[in-house]
């Protein structure tokens, strides 16, 4: 199961009648509206890739469990989300072809799927009709430790990569997200950030190639697509410019031990102080430290009382004699303890961020599904000033009333702020100290609104504090709160208002890419890149 050369798969998308293959699909998708379209499928695949197997129409006894196979958002678990009328799991590239082929032959919707995790559900819900082309098939990983290099289909988890990276070498990782179910095709292709984030910036800033089909049903790579188009996906979102079968991943070195800390203080135990002195240090501190914050509401130690407390999650790639003693220099105010401290490999730090216990078997990093979901709603902002102690009073005093949401505070600077604003489409590089996440989770259905306002209300009461002309928003966090493409004929004025959000001045050289590669707009969705409004000629 390597990955596939561009050079090996040219064009093959002349029509083959299958007849037995054609048979089967007329009988299970009898009168259905789509029939024409699954010929159209099974003309288009490859003799020695037959596609039925890939195709899961809602019939087939396993349509619902491919379906919630990856649902990692609850809130579009329910009998009333729109399901797809159709599912795509691809096996080959040849499958993806005749995926975007056929449904631009028939106008449909088509939704792509690698790791789920999309926060508002747009790789798997849809307002219209639609299909999904699911990549949960095409995952294979080849590290080359020789080169420092990897190629990592889309459908792999970053559990899989961090697995596959560490079984051939402990001093080499990549840097990217937290959660080990992460799907590489959206995580990537959206930006992707991680505890080594000011070391080594982005996942983004670390792809050197990559292996995408395009609207006309081309396999390119970073080469043949060029670097325009290159550009775009690594930042900008694929699901606007095509499929990513691919990414080419340039490794960074890590030490054999690693040093990894949580520690938490409530308000009582001094939170405000130390808060206030972390937006001071974590943005400026040596870049081979990462602290991220996460504030929650928990009851005081007085009864019937609340308090807010902050842990600090931080990743120091060294040992924790020098961090302990880095710490107490820069940053007193925890009091940072060598007992607070678990030295270990880089690949079993990923455990402890995860909130997995440490001493667990690696291979929990290789099973893709989640040990628990929840339903979720999830915001961003970026800090570019320092906020005031009576700034943050005024904020936990907020938190306390609204209760049920939680706040992560992801520092910036070190690479991050190196990098300049353009190099990919993620603008939000030097002068952001740090930026938040706002969470709201729940176990239970029909309580969404509640939750979802709660959220909502916070981030309007953070509007003082934060980035404003635009109010800055991260794109992996996919906020439809932030607008809503409707893909008519308003389609330009209604993306550039999340889109100024998510990508500032880069968004409207992402429009005109856009408006190259794909001019009649067949990949879109909620928030994907418009094209351009008045095309002339
Ligand atoms: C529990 C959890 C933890 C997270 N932690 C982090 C984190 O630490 N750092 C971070 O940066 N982000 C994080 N995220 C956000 C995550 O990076 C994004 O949601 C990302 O888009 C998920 O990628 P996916 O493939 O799993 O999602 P999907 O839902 O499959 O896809 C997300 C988007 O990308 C598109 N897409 C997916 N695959 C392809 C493809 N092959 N070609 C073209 N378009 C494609 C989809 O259509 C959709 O628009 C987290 C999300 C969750 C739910
Ligand atoms: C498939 O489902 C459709 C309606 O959902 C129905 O009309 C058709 O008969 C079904 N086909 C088979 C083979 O069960
Ligand atoms: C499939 O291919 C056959 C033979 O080339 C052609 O007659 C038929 O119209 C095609 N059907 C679809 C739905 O494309
Ligand atoms: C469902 O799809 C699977 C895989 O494509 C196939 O093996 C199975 O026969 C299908 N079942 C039905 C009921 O169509
Ligand atoms: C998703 O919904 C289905 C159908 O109601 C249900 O069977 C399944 O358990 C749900 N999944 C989760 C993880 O709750
Ligand atoms: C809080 O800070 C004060 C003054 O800096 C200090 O005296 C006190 O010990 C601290 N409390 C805790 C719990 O750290
Ligand atoms: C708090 O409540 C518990 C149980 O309700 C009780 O045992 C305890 O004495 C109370 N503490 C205070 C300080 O009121
Ligand atoms: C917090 O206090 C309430 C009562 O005030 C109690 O019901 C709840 O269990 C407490 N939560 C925790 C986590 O201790
Ligand atoms: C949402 O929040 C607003 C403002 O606080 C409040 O007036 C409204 O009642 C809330 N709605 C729901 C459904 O909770």
């Amino acid at each position: 199961m390597g990955v596939l050369s561009p050079h090996r798969i040219q064009l093959s998308l002349f029509p083959i009648v299958v007849v037995l293959l054609s048979l089967t699909l007329s009988a299970s998708a009898a009168n259905s509206g789509h029939n024409t379209f699954l010929h159209c499928l099974v003309n288009h695949s490859e003799p020695f890739h037959p596609i039925t197997p890939a195709i899961f129409t809602p019939n087939n006894t396993s349509f619902s469990s491919v379906l919630e196979a990856y649902i990692r958002n609850l809130r579009f678990n329910t009998s009333t989300t729109r399901k797809p009328f159709l599912i795509i799991s691809a096996l080959h590239v040849s499958h993806i072809q005749a995926s975007i082929i056929c449904a631009q032959n028939h106008n449909l919707q088509m939704k792509i799927r690698s790791g789920g995790h999309d926060y508002e559900g747009v790789s798997y819900v849809s307002e219209v009709p639609f299909f999904i082309l699911d990549m949960f098939n095409l995952r294979s990983i080849k590290v080359e430790i020789d080169t420092e290099t990897a190629w990592v289909q889309a459908g792999a988890t970053l559990g899989e990569v961090y697995y596959r990276i560490a079984e051939k070498s402990k001093t080499h990782a990549f840097p990217a997200g937290v959660c080990h179910t992460v799907g590489v095709g959206g995580h990537i292709s959206g930006g992707g950030y991680g505890n080594m984030m000011r070391k080594y910036g982005l996942s983004v800033d670390n792809v050197i190639d990559a292996q995408m089909v395009d609207a006309q049903g081309r396999l390119l790579d970073r080469k043949s697509m060029g670097e325009d188009l290159f550009w775009a996906i690594t930042g900008g979102g694929g699901a606007s410019f095509g499929v990513i079968l691919a990414y080419k991943i340039k490794l960074v070195r890590v030490p054999e031990t690693v040093t990894v800390f949580k520690v938490g203080r409530t308000l009582e135990q001094n939170a405000t102080d130390i808060v206030y002195n972390w937006q001071h240090v974590a943005p400026t501190i040596d870049s081979d430290l990462f602290i991220r914050v996460i504030l929650n509401v928990v009851n005081g130690t007085q009864n019937g009382t609340k308090t807010v407390r902050a842990r600090f999650i931080a990743l120091f790639l060294g040992d924790s004699k020098s961090l302990v003693s880095l710490l107490s220099d820069k940053f007193p105010q925890l009091g940072l303890k060598q007992s607070d401290c678990i030295e270990t490999s880089w690949l079993r730090s990923v455990l402890f961020w995860d909130n997995i216990d440490i001493a667990s078997s690696l291979d929990i990093l290789l099973e893709r599904q989640p040990r628990s979901l929840s339903y979720m709603k999830r915001k961003s902002d970026y800090v570019k000033k320092p906020i005031s102690k009576e700034g943050f009073e005024m904020i936990w005093k907020k938190m306390i009333e609204l209760e049920d949401t939680l706040f992560l505070f992801n520092p910036y600077g070190g690479r991050m702020a190196e990098i300049p604003s353009t190099a990919s489409p993620f603008p939000h590089r030097a002068g952001n100290l740090w930026k938040i996440q706002y969470q709201a989770n729940w176990n239970k259905p029909g309580v969404a609104d509640h939750y979802i306002n709660l959220t909502r209300n916070l981030h309007k009461f953070m509007t003082p504090f934060v980035s404003k002309n635009p109010r800055e928003a991260f794109y992996n966090y996919k906020d439809l709160d932030l607008g809503i493409n409707h893909n008519g004929k308003n389609s330009y004025a209604e993306g550039r208002v999340y889109g100024l959000e998510y990508f500032k001045d880069n968004f409207d050289r992402l429009v005109q890419i856009k408006t190259k590669v794909d001019p009649h707009n067949f990949f879109r969705n909620e928030q994907s890149i418009p094209t351009l409004p008045y095309r002339m000629g």
